[in-house]
């Protein structure tokens, strides 16, 4: 029997970077929309066009770039919205636009301040002008599983009768439940006029940790799309977590049995490890699939029972997902051949890249560690790809610290091509550090955030830096990495910089953090 395909969209891109500190800047969304295309995703939600210039920039970039997958911009029921949503897919293979307006009562009621009926008026205007343009429309009604069904019915029916290909039911608070979830797929499925002539697609947000549970229960009620992001990232709690949704339905084949989706799995991990650089949003550790202790066996016991055979205690292959236990690589004797053919491998996309200063970067580290893995190579790219244009360079950096004195750091950096040096002491060494660079920087920036992780094992391992800065009610995310924890905090805070000049140089305010829909 032949399978059914359950298209993947994925969201990292709108509703994903819609969360606090999962900022991008243009050349981060197009590396991500870069990985979804190997991941092999059927639709990407490139952005929401009319949300800002920098929006409008990188939906139109990644419209550019991706061959396969169809390209989506977010829009409001507004002609505005539409109109540059199809602007900024113009280029794109695939182009469509993504129509929303909220149907709930609450939400009419005290949001919209519209009728039901002024509601249906504007989807269905919203539909058939956005269709004289493009074939592929899809529509949302917001917190459908807050909406009297019988309305969510009638509306659906009406934008079908308007062009709508796709319907989407957002479970926009995460709080549906599987099975009434799922029983509302069938309901309007059975309902809906036209319900047999489209595409019903489940979009479910994880505020009580039943996304990836209802994204299922829709599935085996007849939902062909599921909408999730990688990691999971999003609004509040987060979306359906893309590499939870795809491994139930490959592992529990014999649960869905007619359903396949066109996802590489191979590519699953590497796909978490880049979005996870990139955001500086780190997996937590026992996150499934994806965190680093989901193959993990510790317990003596499971040990045991692997050793003599996996699938005692192991129901999916790390393999499965592009985890490959042999992380090890390059070292200090390997050339630019090898590190550009692993990157080839690793299938990272490095336009855009300074590869000259990336690969000074992987002798550097060659030279300090034994071994360079994988996640190295990656927080090598993502550090020379991010930093573009540097209007902030770190020179030099002096930092002391002991039990009996207060940490102190001179900073020396770069600065549109004029050298400054300022000192300063702080609580820490990271502090000092970050007093004396936001002096030179002569910045009001108020540290919302900074965390620190070992790329790899070891104690001579990288370590990477991510820290959120706040600058006048908008907030980047800056990252480092080295071997020294002080110099990571310092590259991540300069990059921060690098991001802030390049919002005041080029409008690009993609990589700022502001409220979505
Ligand atoms: O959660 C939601 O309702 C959304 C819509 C805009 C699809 O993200
Ligand atoms: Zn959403």
């Amino acid at each position: 029997m032949e399978r059914e395909v359950v298209k993947i969209f994925d969201t990292t891109l709108r509703d994903g970077e819609q969360s606090p500190g999962a900022t991008m800047n243009i050349e981060e969304k197009v590396m991500v929309a870069g990985q979804l295309e190997k991941l092999n995703v059927d639709v990407i939600e490139a952005g929401f066009a009319a949300s800002s210039e920098g929006d409008f920039e990188s939906v139109r970039r990644v419209a550019e770039l991706v061959s396969t997958p169809i390209v989506l911009s977010l829009s409001r029921t507004k002609e505005d919205d539409i109109r540059r949503s199809i602007q900024a897919v113009e280029q794109a293979k695939q182009p469509g636009v993504h129509i929303f307006i909220a149907t709930s009562d609450i939400h009419l009621k005290h949001k919209l301040m519209m009728s039901r009926q002024e509601c249906i008026d504007a989807a269905v205007w919203a539909v058939e002008y956005a269709k004289k343009y493009l074939d592929y429309i899809e529509f949302s009604a917001e917190d459908a599983s807050r909406t009297d069904r019988d309305f969510l019915a009638q509306i659906f029916g009406e934008v079908i009768r308007a062009g709508a290909v796709t319907i989407n039911v957002p479970d926009t608070t995460g709080y549906a439940i599987p099975h009434q979830f799922g029983a509302l797929f069938q309901y309007l499925q059975e309902t809906v006029p036209g319900g047999g002539d489209v595409t019903w697609s489940a979009h479910c947000h994880n505020d009580l940790g039943l996304a990836v549970a209802n994204s299922l229960a829709a599935i085996e009620n007849g939902a062909r799309q599921v909408e999730c992001t990688i990691n999971g990232i999003g609004e509040r709690a987060g979306n359906t977590s893309m590499e939870e949704v795809v491994m139930a339905l490959r592992t529990r084949e014999d649960v869905f049995a007619n359903i396949k989706t066109h996802v590489v799995t191979e590519q699953i991990y590497p796909s978490s490890q880049l979005l996870s650089q990139i955001t500086g949003i780190s997996v937590p550790i026992n996150k499934p699939v994806v965190g680093d202790n989901a193959f993990a066996h510790e317990a003596g016991i499971h040990q045991d029972g692997v050793l003599k055979y996996k699938l005692t205690y192991e129901i999916m292959q790390p393999q499965t997902i592009g985890l490959d236990s042999n992380r090890l690589v390059l070292g200090k004797h390997s050339g630019r051949h090898a590190f550009i053919e692993r990157l080839k491998f690793l299938g990272i996309d490095y336009t855009g890249t300074d590869m000259n200063k990336a690969f000074v970067r992987f002798k550097a580290l060659a030279d300090k560690k034994k071994s360079v893995y994988d996640e190295d190579l990656i927080a090598i790219v993502m550090e020379e790809t991010a930093r573009i244009p540097e209007k902030y360079e770190l020179l030099y950096m002096n930092v002391t610290s002991s039990s009996m004195a207060v940490p102190h750091a001179t900073v020396k950096m770069k600065v549109n091509g004029e050298e400054l040096m300022e000192n300063a002491s702080g609580d820490g060494m990271v502090d000092a550090c970050y007093k004396a660079i936001a002096q030179i920087a002569e910045m009001d920036l108020k540290l919302e955030r900074y965390s620190v992780k070992s790329i790899t094992g070891g104690t001579d391992a990288q370590g990477e830096v991510s820290c959120l800065l706040r600058k006048n009610g908008a907030s980047v995310n800056g990252q480092g990495s080295h071997t020294d924890i002080i110099m990571a905090s310092a590259l991540a805070f300069t990059n921060a910089l690098n991001k802030f000049a390049q919002i005041d140089r080029y409008g690009d305010r993609s990589g700022v953090h502001r409220e979505g829909p």
